[in-house]
């Protein structure tokens, strides 16, 4: 068999990430689907927190996107999170997830964050609080929240966390996100 210089293995192709990615609530049908199928490929296949995924709180929940676009058309959900009132006022965030290849790409995580509170303002939030997996508590202090307590929750170490919202939005909102622009 002859011998090539250039061998087409899997490993000489990486995935095409793209820049062009917006962050906002989930309208279009397949926005929505996608939506559940990222949450269950995180949180049930990946992490396996959860069986099932989808609880009662999803009647009443905001899903909020990252929508990754290809050649300027909206393509694949590839971030989400989902934010809902549990009493007025009172507003928690949860199921925030990114698609693996795009994590630590390009502060999508700290974009849906950014959206999942400051829409939660727009809507009357007087508090708003998540509960949190310990290895992301680091994380979210440096996204202005503070941590109340700790607890176990499926098993896992969680933190109660707390989103200062004076400091909220703390980058622009629905805007494009790339890696040449990041913020803190
Ligand atoms: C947590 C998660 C949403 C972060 O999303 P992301 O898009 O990768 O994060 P961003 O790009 O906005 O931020 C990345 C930055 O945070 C840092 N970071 C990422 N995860 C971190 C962690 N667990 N602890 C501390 N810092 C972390 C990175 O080093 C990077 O720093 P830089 O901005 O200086 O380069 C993502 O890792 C994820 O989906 N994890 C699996 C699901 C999960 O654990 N959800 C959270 C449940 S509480």
């Amino acid at each position: 068999m002859a011998e090539h210089a250039f061998a087409l293995v899997d490993s000489t192709f990486t995935e095409f990430l793209t820049d062009d990615l917006l962050v906002k609530p989930a309208e279009q049908a397949w926005e929505k689907s996608d939506y559940y199928a990222l949450r269950r490929a995180v949180f049930s296949q990946e992490q396996q927190l959860l069986a099932q995924d989808k609880d009662d709180k999803d009647f009443g929940a905001l899903p909020i996107v990252a929508v990754a676009h290809h050649c300027g058309m909206p393509d694949q959900v590839i971030g989400a999170v989902r934010i809902y009132p549990s009493e007025p006022g009172l507003w928690y965030g949860g199921r925030l997830c990114v698609a693996r290849a795009y994590r630590r790409h390009a502060m999508i995580g700290k974009a849906l964050v950014n959206e999942a509170v400051s829409r939660a303002l727009d809507l009357g939030c007087e508090r708003f609080l998540a509960t949190v997996q310990v290895v992301n508590e680091a994380w979210f202090h440096r996204l202005h929240w503070r941590s109340l307590d700790t607890l176990q929750l499926l098993g896992q170490p969680h933190v109660l966390m707390e989103a200062q919202l004076d400091a909220y939005p703390f980058m622009p909102r629905r805007v494009a996100l790339s890696r040449a622009r990041r913020h803190d």
